[in-house]
């Protein structure tokens, strides 16, 4: 029989709604997608030869679909009404100001997206939430659609989504599970049935779990929440290792060996980035304390503070082994994107890193295969909302702008540095010609490993002085305790 075929319209052309939406496209070329964005620039990119984000795989999935039944508009309304499903991805902030700053989530781009679509819509909706969002956001958009409905039935789902960047595509085409929440209802599970139908043509069914709604949206701050725990955790324990002479990555991998633990998501790093970890906690936090539970949201605030912890104790470290004093010495900073495979640099470590040092009055010199100079001064001079970190400090002075430099070469970055500080673990770093590097470099020469990738026997017998996160120190290094 044929039937009509399904029209999918996604608010939000970001890291999420972008690669989730052309995966939907190749696996069902039955269904119409089109992505639409409030911003030009960044449709106009993603109908371009470059793409507005970079992530492996991704290039040839948009290939493959645009123009057949992928399509990148700005024309929203016109495309909203026309949508049988209607996903929602468009950014949510952690809030800078009013009631619940720092903690809570902006929902001011949902609430307005919502607002719009009740506003356009002349037919029947499934309205997606697809953007991570405080535990009853749905509650809330459902109000707003139906307080505004004038008659058409929207059913709102919560479909939170588990990629993680720079492996995007892989973990689209091979999700651990599918999650979506919705009303039980029958009308709700109509819904529900319609939205598993487009996950059926690639998901085994078995990885599509259904849910009320409250569940699927905790799930993910839950999700995220316990993984970024496990980085905490670890990391909390690479500080014991450097104080006890353990080797954290022996004590990982003998932890990880543990079934019932296991062995993913426990590499102690300078810290964890990206948009998701920092920002789904602080909701968490606040969503506890809102609800009278202030033991469980200072569970997990100690998450942050660990992390922070662990960033202001590598600047330490860096500038306590440089005779405490790191004013106008060069320093290299390899990687500036939150993790490799990606150019994202959102809550990357790095800039809270780059602070640090240049509150001490470093030059610093920054090379990232992916991130742009522009986006590093951006990062750099940006005021971050304070919370109740230790680490913040204010945005940079014009005098400490000039501090950096951002170059296209790690070779270049590290010519007169004094030392090298690894921030992002991109495969290139690996194989460096530290030699070479060496030759150009002040002595003696530092390298500051924040991800455990550089072999550090090999660069001490070139002659380096090598601090890794977590590992037995140098003589040099346990001369120069630092204090965190
Ligand atoms: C995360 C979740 O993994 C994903 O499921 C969710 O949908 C979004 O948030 P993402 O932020 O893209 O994804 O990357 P992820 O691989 O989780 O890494 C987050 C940060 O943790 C990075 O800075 C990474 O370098 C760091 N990390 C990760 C560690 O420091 N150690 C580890 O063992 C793993
Ligand atoms: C534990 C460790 O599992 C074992 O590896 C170590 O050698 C000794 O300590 P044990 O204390 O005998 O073993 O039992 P375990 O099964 O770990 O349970 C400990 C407690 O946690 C119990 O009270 C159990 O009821 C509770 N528990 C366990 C939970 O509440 N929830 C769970 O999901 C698992
Ligand atoms: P994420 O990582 O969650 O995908 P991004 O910031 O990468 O977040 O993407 C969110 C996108 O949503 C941005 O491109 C932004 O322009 C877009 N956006 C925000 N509000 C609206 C709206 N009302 N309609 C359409 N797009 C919107």
């Amino acid at each position: 029989i044929q039937v009509k075929m399904v029209k999918i319209c996604c608010l939000g052309a970001g890291y999420v709604g972008g690669p989730t939406m052309a995966v939907i496209a190749l696996k069902c070329p039955d269904i119409e997608v089109v992505v639409v964005d409030i911003s030009s620039n960044r449709i106009n990119a993603w109908n371009s030869e470059t793409l507005p984000i970079y992530e492996p795989g991704l290039d040839d999935v948009v290939k493959q679909c645009r123009g057949r039944n992928l399509f990148f508009s700005t024309d929203i309304e016109k495309h909203i009404a026309e949508a049988d499903i209607i996903f929602v991805s468009v950014n949510t902030p952690t809030k800078t100001r009013g009631l619940g700053a720092g903690k809570a989530a902006d929902l001011t781009y949902w609430e307005s997206a919502a607002r719009m679509i009740a506003d356009v819509a002349k037919s029947d909706k499934v309205v997606v939430e697809k953007s991570t969002v405080p535990v009853k956001t749905a509650e809330a958009i459902e109000k707003i659609l139906t307080h505004n409905s004038k008659g058409i039935n929207f059913q709102i789902l919560s479909n939170p989504e588990f990629l993680a960047e720079g492996t995007a595509i892989q973990d689209l085409f091979n999700p651990d599970r599918v999650l979506i929440g919705g009303r039980e209802t029958p009308e709700g599970k109509a819904a529900v049935q319609k939205l598993k139908e487009v996950y059926a043509h690639w998901v085994p069914e078995d990885r599509i779990l259904t849910t009320n709604l409250w569940s699927a949206e905790l799930s993910k701050l839950a999700a995220n929440a316990f993984l970024a725990q496990r980085i905490s955790s670890v990391n909390a324990m690479s500080a014991l290792c450097e104080a006890t002479g353990a080797n954290v990555s022996e004590v990982s991998y003998a932890v990880g060996k543990d079934s019932r633990i296991g062995p993913k998501f426990l590499n102690a790093s300078v810290g964890f980035g990206g948009s998701c970890f920092q920002k789904d906690i602080l909701n968490l936090v606040y969503i506890c304390e809102c609800n009278g539970l202030p033991e469980v949201a200072n569970y997990w605030k100690q998450v942050i503070k660990i992390n922070d912890y662990q960033k202001s104790r590598f600047v330490n470290r860096v500038v306590s082994s440089m005779f405490n004093t790191v004013a106008n010495k060069k320093i290299a900073v390899l990687g500036f994107a939150f993790k490799k495979d990606t150019g994202d640099t959102r809550e990357t470590p790095a800039i809270d890193v780059c602070k640090g040092l240049l509150g001490d009055k470093a030059k610093i010199s920054i090379y990232d295969p992916q991130v742009t100079e522009d986006q590093i001064q951006r990062d750099l001079a940006m005021n971050k909302f304070d919370w109740d970190h230790p680490l913040h400090l204010q945005p940079m002075s014009p005098t400490a702008v000039k501090q950096v430099t951002v170059t296209w070469d790690a070779y270049e970055a590290t010519k007169d540095a004094h030392g090298v500080c690894i921030l992002t673990e991109w495969d290139e770093f690996k194989n460096l010609d530290y030699a070479k590097i060496y030759e150009g470099m002040q002595k003696p020469a530092f390298v500051f490993d924040g991800r455990n990738i550089v072999d550090s026997e090999k660069l001490r017998e070139i002659g380096f002085i090598v601090y890794s996160i977590g590992k037995p120190l140098d003589a040099w290094l346990k001369d120069m305790p630092a204090v965190a």
